[in-house]
Formats: C-alpha cells, sequence, structure tokens
C-alpha cells in the first residue's frame, strides 16, 4: 500500500460537515493522509498517523478538486468577432453555433484532439480534476460520433448532444427538414454514438429544440442507457426545467430564465440546477438567483461551459467570482457548487469532497484560505492539482 501524509494544511475543505466547520466541513491545521489514492485519514496536524511519503502544505488552503459538470471541448475554430460584436451590443443567438459547426466538420481527428487536450490542461491548471464534454458541434452521423469516441479517450462524462440545434442542411428544407433531423438524432446517430456517451444533453430553448421534441430525443436516449441532462432556460423562460424534473435528468444546466414554479419544482427533485456564469457574463445576460435557489433548497452547480460560443474559459476560480459577485453566492456556497454540487449533477459520490474514501483529487492553493478565490478575482491562486493516480 502506498501511504502519503499531506501535513501543515492551513484550511482544509472536505465538504463534510462531520469532519469539519460548516457547510464546507473546514478544519485548521490538519493534516490528510491518502492510501492507493483513496483519503485514508483527515485531522489535525499534530496527530497525523505515519505514512510512507509526506508532504509539507506550508500553510496552504486544500480543498477538493473541482469538478466542471459542464464543458464542450470537441470543436474547431473560435467566434472572437463574434464576441466583439456582442460587447458591441449585438444579442446572442443559438444560430452561431453552425458557424463552428462548419468548422468542425472541416478539421481533422488530430486538430480536434490537440484542441480538447490543450483546454483540458488549461482545466486541470486551474484546479478542475473532473471534466465533463459534449459533442454538438459536427451534428453528422459521423462527426458526432468521431466527437464521442475522441473525448472518450479523456473522460468517462461524455455527453451525447446531436440535439444542438438543428443543422443548416435541415433547417434550410423547413418542418420536414427538421423532423428528419429529429429522427437523425433518435435513431442513427444515437446508435452511433451511445458506445462513447454516458450521458444524453438537448439544447431545449428558443432556436434550438421545443420541450416535445427534447422530451423525445431524451426518452431515446434513456431506451439505450444514456442518463438525460438539459440545457434549460438559457435564452428565455420556458418548460425546459420542469422537463429536466420530469425525466429525472441529473441537472438542468443554465437556469438564467426561472418562475418560482421552476424553483420549486428543482427543489423537490434529484435534478440539480447548474448554474453556468461564464455564460451570461459572455453573452452580457441577466444572471440567475443562485442564493434564492439554495435558499428554495435546490441543488447547485457551477460549472465552466467552455465553449467557443457563450463561455469560452477554462477557469472554474473565475466561474466562483462571478458566481459570488453576481448571483448572490457566499464563497462558501460557490466553492460547494464547484465541488460537491459538480459532483452531484454528474451523480458521482467518490468526488467532490475529500471524505474517507474518497478519490484524492485535491488543490492546493497558494494562500491559506479558499475564499481568496472569490476575494482576489482573475490572480492565479492554484498552487498544485493532484488527483488519485499521482499517489496510487
Ligand atoms: O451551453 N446553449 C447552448 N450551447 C452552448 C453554446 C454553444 C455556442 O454558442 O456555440 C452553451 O452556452
Ligand atoms: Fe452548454
Amino acid at each position: 500500500m502506498r501511504s502519503v501524509a499531506i501535513t501543515n494544511i492551513g484550511r482544509l475543505v472536505t465538504n463534510d460537515p462531520s469532519l469539519g466547520a460548516g457547510l464546507l466541513g473546514e478544519l485548521r491545521d490538519a493534516a490528510m493522509v491518502i492510501e492507493d489514492g483513496r483519503v485514508a485519514w483527515v485531522g489535525a496536524s499534530a496527530d497525523v498517523p505515519a505514512a510512507e511519503r509526506g508532504i509539507d502544505a506550508e500553510g496552504r488552503a486544500i480543498l477538493p478538486g473541482f469538478v466542471d459538470s459542464h464543458a464542450h471541448l470537441m470543436f474547431a475554430g473560435d467566434r472572437a468577432d463574434e464576441f466583439a460584436a456582442r460587447m458591441a451590443g449585438e444579442k446572442y443567438a443559438a444560430g452561431g453555433i453552425r458557424s463552428t459547426v462548419a468548422a468542425t466538420r472541416a478539421a481533422t481527428d488530430e486538430q480536434l484532439e490537440a484542441r480538447l487536450v490543450a483546454l483540458a490542461a488549461e482545466m486541470r491548471a486551474s484546479g478542475i480534476t473532473t471534466f465533463e464534454s459534449k459533442s454538438g458541434y459536427g451534428l453528422t452521423v459521423a462527426d458526432e460520433a468521431r466527437a464521442l469516441e475522441i473525448a472518450s479517450r479523456h473522460t468517462a462524462e461524455t455527453t451525447y448532444l446531436g440535439a444542438h440545434v438543428v443543422p443548416a442542411e435541415y433547417a434550410d428544407r423547413g418542418k420536414t427538414g427538421v423532423d428528419e433531423y429529429v429522427n437523425l438524432v433518435k435513431n442513427e446517430m444515437l446508435a452511433a454514438t451511445a458506445p462513447h456517451a454516458k450521458w444524453i444533453d438537448v439544447f431545449c430553448d428558443r432556436g434550438a429544440f421545443d420541450p416535445d421534441q427534447a422530451r423525445e430525443i431524451l426518452l431515446a436516449g434513456k431506451s439505450v442507457g444514456l442518463a438525460p441532462r438539459i440545457h434549460a432556460n438559457q435564452l428565455q423562460h420556458g418548460d425546459g426545467i420542469r422537463l429536466a424534473v420530469e425525466l429525472d435528468c441529473a441537472s438542468a444546466d443554465h437556469c438564467t430564465h426561472m418562475t418560482e414554479a421552476d424553483i420549486d419544482a428543482l427543489a423537490g427533485s434529484n435534478t440539480v440546477a447548474t448554474l453556468l456564469p461564464g455564460a451570461e457574463f459572455s453573452t452580457r445576460a441577466e444572471y440567475p438567483d443562485a442564493r434564492r435557489l439554495w435558499q428554495a433548497g435546490a441543488t447547485v452547480a457551477i460549472a465552466t461551459d467552455c465553449n467557443p460560443g457563450s463561455s469560452y474559459t477554462t477557469s472554474m476560480p473565475f466561474c466562483i467570482a462571478v458566481a459570488v459577485r453576481d448571483m448572490r453566492f457566499t464563497p462558501e456556497q460557490a466553492i460547494w457548487s464547484a465541488t460537491m454540487g459538480g459532483a452531484k449533477a454528474l451523480r458521482r459520490n467518490d468526488i467532490g469532497h475529500l471524505r474517507l474514501g474518497a478519490r484524492a483529487d485535491l488543490v492546493q492553493l497558494t494562500t491559506d484560505s479558499h475564499i481568496h478565490l472569490a476575494y482576489r478575482p482573475g490572480v492565479n491562486l492554484i498552487h498544485s492539482v493532484h488527483t488519485a493516480e499521482d499517489f496510487a
């Protein structure tokens, strides 16, 4: 058995209130022992048991690695000009996705994989130790299948998003074309992608798919063993959030436009409300009220939504800072949502916390307090990032 003791941790966030103080189960002057990549002991630094190897945290803070439960990393090109036009007053619309679809179809497998690897490295440098990645910029059977096959080499959390938008060659033919595309997504494209995907997602919003189409597609995915999640209520009010609850989706993502009924539905469900601060930031949209969701009893996650259109960031600390400043979260709530909340949105019990038995996925900050993640926006506070494999 390989054991490592990390001592002199200024503040240790465990996310287990039975191990330490408050929501984050925080210990001061703490230590932890990791055996074969799993957390085996947590307590006061003075009481640490012997281990084969030691790491001195020199007073720095340690927290669970961030869990990014929503990202779109399989694409080519970028849309910097579209962003600049938006900042000059243009509105964000789902249709912009089609320009990334053209670039993605034209890219080689190697180019797509290299982009994903580069973005995953950025994520890791920002403290993300688990990430999800969606397809959705190929929108042909072969392009969606290759996107997921490539992504599955790098993460277990792969999501089939053939229902991102209706591609131009179908949309141009009106309702007949749209119906044909929905059929393709539910049948041939689903069959080709399912072997490489764990999740199925639909962009259920203005300019994309309506709730009836979303229900049909998600049920087809469920019938072949994919678990559902939804892009809901980003661009307007609608039935997406309630559909997520109806289908027991792991998560309803965006939730930018919410009614009291939406909040109540989420609060009484197993569906996580995943907020994407980078998307509101980069589309200059109104921020949803995270505190209201939290107080109602909903489980909330924060994710990057990394994609070239609405949120081209891989930085979870940035998302935390924005969620605190503009979504009315406390730093503790935002940090919980970026760790435990993300794990719940992926229905994972082994990550997002540092309880006994957890994977030793952790982030060491350059400072002694996790609060600095929101208090010092834009400053790189990541000292080092480890995953269980590093200790095994
Ligand atoms: O999550 N909302 C839909 N999909 C992405 C944006 C995609 C794009 O604009 O390229 C999102 O924000
Ligand atoms: Fe998204």
